[in-house]
C-alpha cells in the first residue's frame, strides 16, 4: 500500500511518483497532473514531501 502524500486531496505517493516519471519535474507540474497542493492547507503539509519525491525520482 502506498503512503498518502497529499492528505487534503488523498493523493498517494504512487500517484505522485507516476506523475514525476511522466515528466512532472516541479511542484507546479505535479499539481497540474494530480491536484496535489490544491487542498485545504494549500500544500502546507505536502509540498515538502512532493519536492523530496521529485528529487528522488527525476
Ligand atoms: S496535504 Fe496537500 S494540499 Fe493539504
Amino acid at each position: 500500500m502506498s503512503d498518502i502524500i497529499c492528505l487534503c486531496k488523498n493523493i498517494s505517493e504512487e500517484t505522485i511518483v507516476e506523475a514525476i516519471k511522466k515528466g512532472a519535474d516541479t511542484v507546479d507540474a505535479v499539481k497540474e497532473a494530480t491536484g496535489a497542493t490544491t487542498g485545504f492547507c494549500h500544500g502546507g503539509r505536502c509540498k515538502a514531501k512532493i519536492e523530496a519525491l521529485i528529487e528522488a525520482n527525476k
